[in-house]
């Protein structure tokens, strides 16, 4: 039987909301979630990241119900500067100011539609570290990549390039996302994700003094019939949850998976 670690860190679920819901339907889920988390022990931290102009609201909302100890709310993405003439982009120290506790950098949306490059995403986790919040940064292979056998070496790449070299276990997340898992409904094998993860667990391990202890989140098409199959392997540290993450019917399954007995 498998036996954790000492040093396992707290499993982390997270959603990401992305680009979807209102002020009013977004809140009654909140609502619905807190109701379940309160009477829950053993939990693992959960977050959500809804769309801009839901985050205040869902910090009040969130205390409101008497849940804000154990859901944090994270924005969508940073501007890599403090402030400035940076038209429709949102600060890490704005996000930090309104409640926001994490922020996720280099979701692979944003790389295609935006041209994020890792250095890019690099400068925007160190915006979020300069603010006092967590960044979960997202990487992951397209499918052109993982058929031409380059999985690895990508995602060894990304990592390098994408975390700073200021960050620790308490700043950083990070977040696998194959490109090709996103939105579809497939996923890697329990097997892929294992040789994927225990690759960013060496390169974090060889590069910063608490390697050991990043979360390292899945994502992609992750929802209740999977959860806890993907939530088992080894060195998946909880996972980044788009679509599944939407209504709390469909997200308190995946914490479920992660609930220490
Ligand atoms: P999905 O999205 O769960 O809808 O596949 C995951 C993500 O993009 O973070």
């Amino acid at each position: 039987m498998a036996t954790m670690t000492p040093a396992a860190p707290r499993p982390l679920i997270a959603g990401n909301w992305k680009m979807n819901g209102t002020l009013q339907a977004g809140l009654a889920e909140l609502g619905l979630l807190s109701d379940r988390i309160k009477s829950t022990r053993g939990l693992p931290e959960v977050v959500v990241c809804p769309p801009a102009t839901l985050l205040h609201p869902a910090v009040l909302a969130l205390a409101a119900f008497g849940a804000a100890q154990s859901v944090g709310v994270g924005g969508q993405d940073c501007h890599a500067e403090a402030k400035g003439a940076h038209t429709g982009d949102i600060s890490a120290d704005s996000l930090r100011d309104i409640g926001c506790a994490y922020v996720i950098v280099g979701h692979s949306e944003r790389r295609a539609d935006h041209g994020e490059t890792d250095a890019a995403v690099e400068a925007k986790a160190r915006a979020a570290h300069a603010a006092g919040l967590t960044a979960i940064v997202c990487i992951g292979e397209t499918l052109d990549q993982r058929d031409g056998g380059r999985t690895l070496d990508v995602v060894s790449r990304q990592i390098a390039g994408s975390v700073p070299a200021g960050a620790t276990a308490a700043n950083t997340v990070v977040a696998y996302e194959p490109v090709w898992a996103i939105g579809t409904g497939r996923t890697p094998t329990a097997d892929q994700v294992a040789e994927v993860h225990a690759r960013l667990r060496a390169d974090l391990v060889a590069r910063f003094a608490d390697g050991a202890a990043f979360r390292l989140l899945y994502g992609g098409s992750v929802k209740a019939s999977n959860a806890a199959e993907l939530m088992a392997v080894a060195n998946v540290d909880g996972a980044l949850v788009g679509g599944a993450s939407l209504k709390a019917e469909d997200f308190w399954p995946i914490v479920e998976a992660k609930i220490s007995r």
